[in-house]
């Protein structure tokens, strides 16, 4: 299959509505990172995104939707402060998970009586899921396991070969996935930290918890998909804790000793001291936005460079910070599931 890679226009959303409504998979930008897209409704198609990213079966989709879509249609109950997130937030970066049962496709939810629904603010986004009109499944557009894109040529990169159309929206300005927030219950849960922030969510809906982070063994994840490892770059990874500079410096003094092409990852001031001293280093930027929107881009340039990339946790908690060091973690955790 040849992979074409098609700027955003009526010509190329013609054809992606007639790929999706045939059961087909086609990617697009949305503000946070390129997704992978298929009919909510088609069973067949939503299995074949499984299949094609090898996407674990129990880790379920979020339903993609336009501006304007009638909810209704798709989850089974809207409690008021979910309207609030939605007046706050959306279009944007925060997905909500809704009760709903035998609305979609089963395979989306992989067994479980919720919907996770995202409504993205990326007018490409919004022109495609017009044009097609059904609401799109859509996960990273990233092989399993591997790092989240950012760009078309990520995706590329990716499924050359394995889809038929990418939908080419530029870099994505987010660069973190987005927060997926469960409003089955009382109050808002973040089960997964990005851009719109649970202080953020706190304040527009007078309260709202964080799952934790970890299940305990013999324990069923909220949000599945938070088990694994994830966003991970191929190439050998370390991290070290905000404070231990000292710690990754000797590493990378040590990986170079041994003839590792070794690299740096840190904050703008840090990476900016090291390559002053002669190191190769990326900077990840100075603000937790600046740092949420280079992070993957970063991640997938040090495995084309480096054999061992060694990062240093930014400074500061909170807020966006929480979606940032979130992934970073997850992109350099050395041991698999579950953690
Ligand atoms: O920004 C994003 O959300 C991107 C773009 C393409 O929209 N999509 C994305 O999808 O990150 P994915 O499949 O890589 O991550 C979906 C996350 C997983 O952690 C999954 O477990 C969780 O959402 N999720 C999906 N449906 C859920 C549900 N019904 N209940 C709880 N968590 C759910
Ligand atoms: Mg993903």
């Amino acid at each position: 299959m040849i992979t074409k890679v098609k700027k955003i226009d009526a010509e190329s959303l013609a054809e992606a509505k007639e790929i999706i409504l045939s059961g087909g998979v086609v990617a697009f930008p949305t503000e946070t990172v390129y997704g992978l897209g298929a009919s909510a409704f088609d069973d067949g198609a939503v299995k074949s995104i499984f299949d094609i990213k090898g996407r674990p079966n129990d880790n379920p989709l979020i339903a993609h939707v336009y501006d304007g879509y009638d909810l209704s249609r798709i989850v089974d109950a809207d409690p008021p402060y979910a309207a609030a997130l939605r007046r706050a937030f959306l279009p944007g970066p925060l997905t909500l998970v809704y009760p709903s049962r035998g609305k979609v496709s089963p395979r989306v939810s992989c067994g479980l009586d919720t919907l996770a629904v995202r409504v993205p603010s990326h007018p490409g986004a919004q022109a495609f899921l017009r044009a097609v009109g059904i609401p799109v499944v859509a996960p990273s557009a990233n092989l399993s396991k591997h790092v989240s894109p950012t760009s078309a040529k990520h995706v590329l990169d990716d499924f050359d070969g394995k889809i038929p159309l990418i939908l080419d929206g530029g870099e994505c300005s987010g660069g973190i996935e987005s927060t997926v927030c469960d409003v089955t219950g009382e109050y808002p849960v973040v089960l997964r930290p990005g851009l719109v922030t649970r202080e953020m969510i706190a304040k527009a809906a007078g309260r709202c918890e964080a799952s934790a982070e970890t299940v305990r063994p013999g324990e069923r994840a909220k949000s599945p998909g938070m088990m694994y490892k994830h966003y991970s770059p191929r190439c050998r990874t370390m991290l070290f804790p905000v404070g231990d500079r000292a710690g990754a410096e000797a590493a990378y003094e040590r990986e170079k000793a041994a003839g590792s092409r070794a690299f740096l990852l840190g904050e703008e001031k840090l990476a900016k001291a090291w390559n002053a001293r002669g190191m190769s280093a990326f900077s990840l930027g100075n603000t937790p936005g600046e740092m949420a929107a280079r992070l993957y881009g970063l991640l997938r340039e040090a495995e084309r460079r480096a054999d061992v990339l060694i990062a240093v946790e930014p400074a500061g908690d909170g807020g966006v910070m929480t979606g940032v060091k979130n992934r970073l973690k997850k992109a350099c955790a050395s041991e698999d599931i579950p953690h």
